[in-house]
C-alpha cells in the first residue's frame, strides 16, 4: 500500500548512521512531493541510541509510544567490520536477534501499516552459485567470519513472512551491498574498506607517509552511494508491497576494484606520496556480484545512480571537512561531541520529527 497524503509518520530507527543520515538528506532535498522528497502530510522521525536502545522491549515499546508511527524504516544494527564480526559473534547475534524483535513486534503491536526492514548481502550463504540473487538467501549457511550478523539479519525475512502469515503484516526488507558516502564510520579499528581507505589515505597525506593498501587490489565489489541507497528504501516504503525481499544495488556490471577504489581515494585526497598495495596481505573472496534485475524491473524507469567517483569525492569532501571534528574516526574523537556527526552537517539531531519544508542543506 503506497503512503496516503493523508498525515503519515515514517519512524526510521538507525537515523543517526550511515543511512540513516543519508536518508534525512534525500527527505530534506529533494524537491517536495517529488518521488524521493517529503510529501504533503508525512512527518519523518530519525532516531538513535539516544532515544532508544532497541535491544531492550519497554525502551522500544515507549519509542513507539511516543511517535506512533504508520510507517517505518528500519535500520538500526550493531554494524562492524571483519575483524569485530569475527571476536563478537554472540554480541552481534544477540543484540540484533533482540533489535529486530522488538522493533517487529511493536510495529505489529501498534498496528503499523508498513514496515522495510534492512538485511545485507552478508546473509547470502557463503557457498552460492554466483550471482547473487533474491531467492538464495537461505539456501546454505553463510561465511563462518560474520555468522551471528548474518542469521540475526536473516531471520528478518523469516519473521517478515511469519508475520504476514499468522497476522496479514505487510513487512519486508532490502538487501543492500557495501555501502559508503557522509556520515560513515571511518574509525580505522572498525570500518569497511572504503572509509577505512579514505581514513588511512587522509593520515598518510597528513604525515607524509606511505600509502600501503593491503592485499593486491584485484577483488571486485558492488558499492552503493548512501544517498542513492536512501532513494531505494524510500522508493520501497511508498511503492513496493511485497514480503519478498529486494537487492538495493548497482548492476554486476559496476563492479570496481579495490585499486579503482584507491585510485580514486588517491586522486580525491590529492596524495602524492608513495602508493603501494601489499599482496602479501589476504585478499578476501575475488567477487560476490549481485544481481539487480528485480529491482530494476521494479523500478520501472530508469534509476540514476550517481558515478562511483563523484560519489567517492563527495564522500572525501565529507570526511576531510567532518575530520577534526565529528567524523565518526575512532572511540575517543567519535563521541567526543556526545553525537555521532549528524549535526555539524546542518541536519536536526536524532529524535527530532520534521514535518516542514525545509531548506537545502
Ligand atoms: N554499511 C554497510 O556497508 C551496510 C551494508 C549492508 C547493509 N547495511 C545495513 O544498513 C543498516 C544501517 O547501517 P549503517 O551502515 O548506517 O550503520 P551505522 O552507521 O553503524 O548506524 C547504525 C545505526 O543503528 C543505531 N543503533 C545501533 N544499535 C542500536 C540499538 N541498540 N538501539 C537503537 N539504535 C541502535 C545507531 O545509533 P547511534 O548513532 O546512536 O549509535 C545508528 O543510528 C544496518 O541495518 C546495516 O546492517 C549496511
Amino acid at each position: 500500500m503506497a503512503i496516503e497524503n493523508t498525515h503519515s509518520v515514517i519512524l526510521v530507527t538507525g537515523g543517526t548512521g550511515l543511512v540513516g543520515y543519508a536518508m534525512q538528506h534525500v527527505i530534506e532535498t529533494e524537491p517536495l512531493g517529488s518521488r524521493f522528497g517529503r510529501r504533503p502530510g508525512e512527518t519523518w522521525v530519525f532516531i538513535g541510541t539516544k532515544d532508544a536502545d532497541l535491544r531492550d522491549l519497554e525502551q522500544a515499546r515507549r519509542i513507539f509510544d511516543k511517535h506512533k508511527p504508520t510507517h517505518v524504516v528500519h535500520l538500526a544494527a550493531l554494524v562492524g567490520g571483519l575483524y569485530r564480526n569475527m571476536r563478537h559473534k554472540l554480541t552481534f547475534l544477540r543484540d540484533n536477534t533482540l533489535i529486530n524483535d522488538n522493533v517487529l513486534r511493536c510495529a505489529h503491536e501498534t498496528g503499523v501499516s508498513k514496515v522495510v526492514s534492512c538485511l545485507s548481502t552478508c546473509v547470502f550463504p557463503d557457498k552460492v552459485t554466483y550471482p547473487l540473487d533474491e531467492s538464495k538467501i537461505h539456501l546454505g549457511p553463510p561465511h563462518e567470519s560474520n555468522y551471528g550478523y548474518a542469521y540475526a539479519k536473516r531471520m528478518i525475512d523469516i519473521a517478515n513472512r511469519a508475520y504476514h502469515d499468522e497476522h496479514g503484516c505487510n513487512f519486508t526488507s532490502a538487501i543492500p551491498t557495501n555501502v559508503f558516502g557522509p556520515n560513515d564510520n571511518f574509525d580505522l579499528d572498525d570500518s569497511h574498506v572504503i572509509p577505512a581507505l579514505i581514513h588511512k589515505c587522509l593520515q598518510a597525506k597528513r604525515h607524509d607517509t606511505p600509502f600501503v593498501v593491503l592485499g593486491s587490489g584485484k577483488p571486485l565489489r558492488q558499492f552503493i552511494y548512501s544517498l542513492d541507497l536512501a532513494k531505494l528504501f524510500i522508493w520501497q516504503l511508498r511503492e513496493y508491497d511485497d514480503v519478498e525481499p529486494v537487492i538495493l544495488s548497482v548492476g554486476e556490471d559496476e563492479e570496481v576494484s579495490i585499486k579503482q577504489v584507491a585510485d580514486a581515494i588517491v586522486a580525491a585526497i590529492g596524495f602524492k606520496g608513495e602508493y603501494r598495495f601489499d599482496p602479501s596481505r589476504a585478499d578476501g573472496q575475488f567477487r560476490k556480484p549481485a544481481s539487480n534485475q528485480k529491482l530494476l524491473s521494479l523500478l520501472g524507469n530508469k534509476f540514476e545512480f550517481t558515478p562511483f567517483e563523484v560519489a567517492l569525492r563527495e564522500t572525501v569532501q565529507w570526511f576531510v571537512e567532518h575530520y577534526e571534528t565529528d567524523a565518526r574516526v575512532g572511540r575517543l574523537n567519535a563521541r567526543k561531541n556526545g553525537t555521532n556527526g549528524i549535526h555539524a552537517h546542518g541536519f536536526k539531531r536524532e529524535g527530532v520529527e520534521m514535518d516542514r519544508p525545509n531548506k537545502a542543506l
